[in-house]
């Protein structure tokens, strides 16, 4: 009879087969311990180079880095921080991803405070708005975001927060007392405003203009630039520096995928991109079309790549040819479908794109608009943005249309002619 342990112990010996010691990927949005970040994180030089020449100057700047979900920000922002927490030990780096319901002044302040922990001010301070200190908070901090030990998101337990009542004046006390310790300055990180309503981030945006201007360096990830409005133009001079981040090119994505793999292979490291090793398991054209097919989108390279590895284990393979991979790929539109969960009106608007391949305000027909229930292509366009941030389509990268298309996946039912 075959026990669970056995099944444990199977699996284990399916991804030994393929010469790793663990899958990579991680299928979820971020999950990155220094370490690791250090060894996979690829490409995105100029936009390095970009924030760190800033940094050679002691005048503080504001820098917004901007991009659709699942294009990098995050890890963008972190590679930063852990770069700038290893070269500039006399600046105080802080992480915060944005809490539910409260505003940036707020959201620095604990940023701040948190790291302060030898300050009985910024202590104080935390305990007023209800945020357990300094111990269990640090503990906590430190289990979801890993050895990078910058605090990561509060816990449901921790709210509501009581805010404090001038949040702008208070972070600039704390920034007062923080420059004494520190003197190349605060840096500010608040991430995943991308995971809000847009018209939300532009209201907080524009009620953080104070703070924005105050003592501190500030970093922020949003929403694709078009999808912040005329933001950024009315409020002229609010950032210093726009970074909005794009899908990486396939050499860059080639490289990726040698990162990922060689990190967890059990005995090559190789990262030499004219050895076909570096991409073991995968057969060198498999390794070329899977880069393709994530269409330099780190979110999706992830999400597939888990996918990909996942079948190829359970196949039993030691190699991922061609064959395996397509097998792999055919299994990861269902996957993708069952996390969107999509409804009714939006599975309507994504059997139309499969159908024609694009969508835009000029290919689409009255007769389709019709047949949708809607008046115009900007009624749908949010449900292609669903669609887009379920990797389920993207949007084209066309000058003037706004247009999409389908992740170019096999189908579930799809034949190929290969044996495996
Ligand atoms: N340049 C990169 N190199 C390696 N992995 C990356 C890179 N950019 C993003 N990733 C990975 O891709 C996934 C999605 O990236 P993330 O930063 O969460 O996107 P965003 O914050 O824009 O939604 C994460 O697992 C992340 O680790
Ligand atoms: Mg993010």
């Amino acid at each position: 009879m075959t026990t669970a342990d056995d099944i444990f112990d199977q699996s284990t010996d399916n991804i030994q087969r393929l010469g790793l010691r663990e899958i990579p990927f991680t299928a979820s949005p971020i999950d990155l311990q220094t370490d690791t970040l250090r060894r996979i994180f690829t490409g995105r030089e100029r936009e390095l180079r970009q924030v760190f020449n800033l940094f050679q100057s002691r005048e503080r700047r504001r820098i917004l880095v901007s991009g659709h979900i699942g294009i990098g920000k995050s890890a963008f922002m972190l590679e930063v921080l852990s770069v700038l927490r290893r070269k500039l030990p006399e600046m105080l780096t802080t992480y915060i991803s944005l809490p539910a319901n409260l505003d940036l002044a707020t959201t620095a302040l604990i940023a701040v405070a948190r790291e302060m922990a030898h300050d009985a001010w910024a202590q104080r301070q935390l305990y007023q708005m209800g945020i357990p200190t300094p111990k269990p908070l640090k503990e906590r901090s430190s289990e979801i975001s890993g050895s990078l030990g910058i605090g990561g998101k509060i816990g449901e337990k921790d709210l509501p927060i009581t805010a404090p009542q001038y949040p702008t004046v208070s972070l600039d006390t704390l920034l007062e007392r923080a420059q004494k310790q520190y003197s190349r300055g605060v840096l500010v990180a608040i991430d995943d405003l991308d995971k809000r309503n847009p018209a939300v981030v532009r209201q907080l945006m524009h009620d953080a203009q104070g703070m924005l201007k105050g003592r501190a360096w500030f970093m922020l990830t949003s929403h694709p630039m078009g999808m912040m409005g005329d933001l950024l133009t009315t409020e002229r001079g609010l950032f210093d520096l726009q970074l909005p981040l794009h899908e990486l090119d396939q050499s860059t994505t080639y490289k990726m995928l040698i990162n990922y793999l060689s990190s967890a292979r059990i005995d090559n490291d190789c990262t030499d991109p004219d050895d076909p090793r570096c991409v073991l398991p995968f057969e060198e054209d498999a390794a070329r079309r899977f880069c393709e097919v994530s269409l330099g989108k780190p979110r999706l390279f992830n999400r597939l790549g888990h996918i990909v590895l996942s079948t190829a284990a359970d196949l039993g393979v030691d190699t991922i040819t061609s064959a395996v991979l397509e097998q792999g790929l055919r299994a990861a539109k269902p996957s993708l479908e069952q996390q969107a969960a999509l409804n009714f009106q939006t599975q309507k608007v994504r059997a139309l794109l499969e159908q024609r391949g694009t969508l835009s305000d000029e290919t689409i027909t009255l007769e389709d608009l019709e047949q949708l229930g809607f008046s115009s292509f900007s009624d749908i366009l949010p449900l292609l943005e669903k669609l887009a941030s379920a990797d389920l389509a993207h949007q084209l990268n066309q000058a003037d249309v706004t247009a999409f298309a389908p992740i170019p996946l096999p189908s579930a039912d799809e034949e190929t002619a290969d044996e495996i």
